[in-house]
Formats: structure tokens, sequence, C-alpha cells
């Protein structure tokens, strides 16, 4: 498997120089996309789109259809794998993911086991293998996972939550039964990434969504400690190249520096750091990711302009930014409005780098 012929987004996670700074978006496929809706409705439901690797296929492409985008995201989500875990997910209309099974007795946290990859998520594998197909060595794909501790806040709580209500009475008592869950959680996680990158994708993402939700002690003990447990286990290179890993902790921001040690090569950040002031804290040591507030594509071209120029001048100089925004895109964004970003992003780095920006 050669390298995509634009590897920008690679050679800025490793730090290395680039022509312009390569950009993608979380969520970049999704329901802001008239296209994306309606593969949606062929499918029958979101679930359906994830299970069907051509499906899943159809929806990662349409995004680059539009825009000059950098890399291409696999169409899945993070609670496929507590899915395969047993736990039944299912999505109740508005009203976000839930279990059928949450964990709420201790024999139910004592039974869980890490699934085989192959077997119960062999779905995911042979959509990231149609995927690369479909990309035909144009750009590179992203992998990725939920972080242990984010996957055990659903898991826990049954579905997304206001507080955590459940899954922090466990931490302080019952600790060693959350280290149990995390503990399979983060070899499942392990697992996974590995199969996704055996089979054929360029770079992986931990997304720790809810890791700035713990108290200051409670991220290093909970969260942190099997992010680094998952980034020992990973096959960091296939056919001598290497394949990346991101972090991303929302809310992370007091953090950075031990984010930046856990064995990332870069590190994501929410909107609500300073980039430059970021990578003076830890951009000689990995590249980062981000970070303009998503709600700035809700407003006209020149506030998009002028916001992403601003993330780009806080940055600087440089080798080692991957641009992105600080959470997913969301569903009221004007699809127009990302390709006003996708182009500014382009044209103001690389006038940067000839020294016009
Ligand atoms: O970024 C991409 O384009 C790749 C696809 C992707 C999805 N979910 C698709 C999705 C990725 C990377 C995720 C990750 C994910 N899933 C996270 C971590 C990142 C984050 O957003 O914080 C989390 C916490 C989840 C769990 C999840 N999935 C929630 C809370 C929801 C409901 C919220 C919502 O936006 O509706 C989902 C559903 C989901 N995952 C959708 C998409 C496109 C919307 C489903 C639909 O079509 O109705």
């Amino acid at each position: 498997m050669p390298r995509p012929r634009n590897d920008t987004f690679l050679r800025a996670l490793l730090r290395e120089a680039t022509e312009y700074t390569p950009v993608w978006l979380m969520r970049q496929a999704g329901r802001y996309l008239p296209e994306y809706n309606e593969t949606r409705a062929r499918a029958g439901s979101f679930l359906e789109l994830c299970r069907s690797p051509a499906f899943a296929t159809e929806v990662t492409m349409q995004p680059l259809a539009r825009y000059e985008l950098d890399a291409a995201i696999l169409f899945s989500d993070i609670l496929v794998v507590p899915d395969a875990m047993g736990l039944g997910l299912y999505f109740a209309e508005g009203e976000g993911p839930r279990f059928e099974r949450p964990l709420r007795e201790e024999w139910e946290i004592r039974d869980l086991e890490v699934p085989d990859p192959y077997v119960s998520l062999r779905y995911v594998m042979d959509a990231v293998a149609e995927i690369r197909r479909a990309l035909d060595g144009s750009v590179p794909l992203i992998g990725f996972s939920g972080s242990p501790f984010t996957l055990a806040c659903y898991m826990i709580e049954g579905g997304s939550s206001e507080d955590f209500r459940r899954v922090k009475t466990m931490l302080y008592d019952r600790p060693d039964l959350l280290h149990h869950v995390l503990d399979v959680n983060a070899r499942a996680v392990t697992a996974y990434l590995n199969a996704q990158i055996e089979s054929g994708v360029n770079a992986v993402m931990i997304f720790d969504t809810w890791g700035g939700a713990l108290a200051c002690g409670a991220y290093r003990e909970f969260s942190l400690r099997y992010l680094s447990q998952i980034l020992s286990g990973l096959l960091r290179s296939r056919e001598g190249h290497r394949i990346p890993a991101i972090v991303f902790t929302k809310g992370g921001g007091n953090w950075l520096e031990e984010i930046a040690g856990s064995g990332c090569d870069a590190v994501g950040l929410d909107w609500c750091v300073d980039l430059g002031a970021a990578r003076g804290r830890i951009g000689d040591r990995v590249a980062l990711q981000g970070n303009l507030d998503p709600m700035v594509l809700l407003a006209s071209p020149e506030a998009i302009q002028r916001e992403s120029r601003r993330v780009l001048d806080s940055f600087g100089a440089g080798p080692g930014h991957v641009f992105n925004l600080g959470h997913g895109v969301i569903q009221h964004t004007p699809p127009e409005n990302v390709g006003v970003l996708v182009r500014t992003v382009h044209e103001y780095s690389r006038a940067q780098r000839s020294g016009g920006g």
C-alpha cells in the first residue's frame, strides 16, 4: 500500500514541512449534508449506514466530493465497540444513542469481554477496505475509536448524560470496578484500532469526548492512563510508513503537557485553548489539530474567513498543524460555509508560507 498522493495531512502530523496547512473536519460526513440525509433514508437508519460497508463508503466519500479536504474519516461510531460487547446499541429518534443493557450490576461488569474485531466488528474492517478502494490513493483515511473513559460513560450511564452521575459515583465508591471496565475497554480499543490499521487506515484518532468532565487527578487516573496503555500497544507503522495517532480530550486544556506525553503523535484541541499558547506548551513534541469553534460555520463568509485566519495566525509559521474544528460540524451548518472554510485555510496558509500571510 503506497502512501496517498496527497499526504499533506500525514506529513503535518509528523511535524514535517508542508506547502499549506491540511484540513479535515470532525463529523465532515453528517446531517448538514443533504446527500447524507438521502443515503441515510435509503439505508433506513444511522446504524444501517454504519453496518453496511457500501453505505459507509458512500457517506465517507460525500464530503470529499464537495470540498478539497486533505483526509477522509471512516464513517462509523465510537459506540459500535460496546455494541460488539453485547450492550445493544440503538438510537431513539431525537434522543441520541442508548444501550439496551447498560452496565448496572457487578456481575455484568465482571462478565465483559474484549470482542474480536475481525468477528463482531468485521463490517468496520470491510468498510475500511472498501473506502480505501474508493479513495484510490487520493487522500489518507483516518480510523478512530472512543477512549476507554468516554466509552465507559455511555456503557454505565446507558446513553448521553448531563452530569455523568452514575459513572462518577462508581469512580468514587468502587474505583476497582471502574478500573476493570476501563482495562477491558483499553484492550478492546487496542485490538480494534490495530485491526483498522491492518485493514488499511493511514492514521488513527482516539476521541476522549468526556475526559474533560473529570476532576484533575481523576483525569490522570481514569482517562490518560488508559490512553497511554492503548498507545503503547498500537501498531505504529505499516510497510515502513508511520501510522500517526491523534488524541483528542475535549476540555483537556489543563493537561496538554501530560496528553502530549501519552505517546501520541498529535493532540486535538477544542476551541477553549489558544492555539499559539498550546504550541508554546507542547508544539515542540507533538503536532496540534484544531481548533476553530464549530459555531463559526453558522456565521457569514467574512466571519469564517476572519476566524479561520485567526487560528492560522495563532499557530504561526512552521510545521505541525492540522486545521480542524474544536468539535464536530453541527447539523445546522450551511454546506457552502464548509467550502469557504476549506478554501480559506488552503489559500491563507499557502500565502503565510510565502511570506504574504
Ligand atoms: O467524523 C466523521 O465524519 C466520522 C463519523 C463519526 C460519527 N460519530 C458519526 C455520527 C465519528 C468520528 C463519531 C464519533 C462519536 N460518536 C463521538 C466522539 C466525537 C464527538 O462527537 O464527541 C461520540 C461521543 C459519539 C456518540 C454519538 N453518536 C452521539 C452522542 C450521537 C448523537 C449525537 C448526534 O449528533 O446526533 C451519535 C450519532 C452520530 N454519529 C451521527 C453521526 C453522523 C448522527 C446520526 C444520525 O444520522 O442521526
